[in-house]
């Protein structure tokens, strides 16, 4: 079997493992840009939230509610998701994984910061690697925001990945250069670019994402919002 990862703008995207609806980073009630998308009908088995700020778990409690979806965390988020009343959680943190029944996420390092939409502290933000359970489907990195970091190289020495979905905006996290740095740290030959376009802050020059990734070996993909790509 092949990974489908779906984009549901921002940095919200899910990707089918070993059969099942894996969900990253559940914002898009408060995009405009993610209009079309009906947030009552984003499939989830599991839920994997890299931090706590707003951009990344506004429809969470929701999403969460509506599904069951077991809720991957760190460990400060996963623990104000049970006090929204989500039971089904299993709290993480850095250097840690867990085995599924879908397959192994292991929570990276991120450098970035991580407070709830209230100010409370969020812990430390993280990325995700996710293993299938399938061994055709293999292994994929989500950074989660974060900046370029040298940490990256432990991930490539460790996985030998499908594909990495990496965070292109600039100005709250990397932009497209350091993410195409990223790439080669972490041993990926294929990106999907996120965190751009959905605030002034973070509008994308396609043109120059695009030419930061010519001349590597590694594709720059940037589906729009509600397509789907296979990997
Ligand atoms: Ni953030
Ligand atoms: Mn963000």
């Amino acid at each position: 079997m092949s990974m489908s990862l779906t984009y549901y703008g921002h940095a919200c995207f899910g990707v089918s493992v070993n059969g099942k609806q894996l969900l990253f980073d559940p914002f898009i009630t408060g995009n405009d840009l993610a209009a079309d998308i009906n947030v009552d009908e984003v499939p989830a088995d599991v839920m994997l939230i890299t931090h706590a700020h707003q951009d990344h778990l506004l429809d969470a409690e929701s999403i969460a509610k509506r599904t069951g979806a077991l809720v991957i965390a760190p460990f400060e988020v996963a623990v104000w998701m049970q006090a929204q009343g989500i039971e089904n959680v299993a709290p993480m943190n850095h250097g840690g994984g867990g085995t599924y029944d879908f397959g192994r996420v292991k929570l990276t390092n991120a450098v970035h910061s991580s407070s709830f939409p209230d100010g409370s502290y969020g812990g430390h933000p993280a990325g995700f690697v996710v293993t299938s359970a399938d061994a055709g489907e293999g292994s994929f990195y989500y950074a989660g925001d974060t900046a370029l970091t040298y940490d990256m190289k432990l991930v490539g020495e460790e996985f030998d990945l499908k594909f990495a979905v990496l965070p292109i905006g600039d100005h709250f996290t990397m932009g497209a250069v350091d993410a195409a740095k990223a790439a080669a740290f972490v041993g990926a030959s294929q990106v999907v670019g996120v965190h751009y376009d959905t605030f002034p802050h973070i509008k994308l020059d396609r043109a120059a994402a695009l030419a930061a990734f010519e001349g590597s070996s590694v594709a720059l993909h940037l589906p729009g919002i509600g397509e789907t790509v296979d990997f």
